[in-house]
């Protein structure tokens, strides 16, 4: 039994001090939920030592600012960047940077990829010519979720002169964090990224 005195963080002072509480079946079931507590806790602990999530960015200059702001931004969550450019304001042509996104994930060397230009259009749709990406272009929160437990979209495109910046990190955050829900979607994620090896 842990005596208050010997108690040497919250939780176990919290523990003690139930312990001498009078009524007994009280006691029992805060016990117990005191050791579901430190079992999530210690889940949540062994969790975060999973790899973190790879994210490859590119754009044209339209999209320039945004996915700046948006590669600080993950870098602040400790999700590992790569940046593909473009670097500058000058004008280059978004299928290149939408391609290289799109080869970069098709290859496994990211989990996700994130695609900005203007209009997060063009970007999104040489992104798609790649074989085994699923890029969706996304202006709200909704759109993001559904995209990936529907379709296990893969690149996520945005639209610097459409979209703003919280909307972009909000829809962001969910894209990343969404589990795809597999089940009945599965067989028509499968029929889709067929349709392009049925071209070949
Ligand atoms: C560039 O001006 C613009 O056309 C491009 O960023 C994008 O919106 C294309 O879809």
């Amino acid at each position: 039994m842990i005596e208050l005195a010997e108690a040497t963080n919250p939780l176990d002072e919290l523990q003690a001090v139930i312990l001498t509480w009078p009524v007994r079946g009280l006691q029992c079931y805060m016990c117990a939920e005191f050791t579901r507590v430190r079992e999530v806790n210690d889940a949540s602990v062994q969790d975060s030592s999973e790899p973190p999530i790879r994210v490859v960015l590119g754009s044209d200059h339209g999209g320039l600012s945004l996915k700046n702001e948006l590669a600080q931004y993950l870098t602040s969550q400790a999700i590992v960047v790569t940046d593909l450019g473009t670097h500058t304001a000058d004008s280059v042509d978004y299928p290149e940077f939408g391609a290289a996104v799109g080869r970069a994930v098709a290859a496994g060397d990211a989990d996700f990829g994130v695609a900005v230009c203007g209009s997060g259009l063009g970007i999104c749709i040489a992104a798609n010519k790649i074989d085994g990406v699923r890029a969706v272009t996304i202006h709200d929160v909704t759109s993001a979720r559904l995209s990936r437990e529907h379709n296990d979209a893969n690149v996520i495109c945005l639209g610097e002169r459409l979209i703003g910046r919280e909307v972009a990190k909000e829809a962001l955050d969910v894209f990343l964090a969404t589990e795809f829900e597999g089940g009945r979607h599965a067989k028509r994620v499968h029929s889709l990224d067929a349709l392009i090896t049925q071209q070949m």
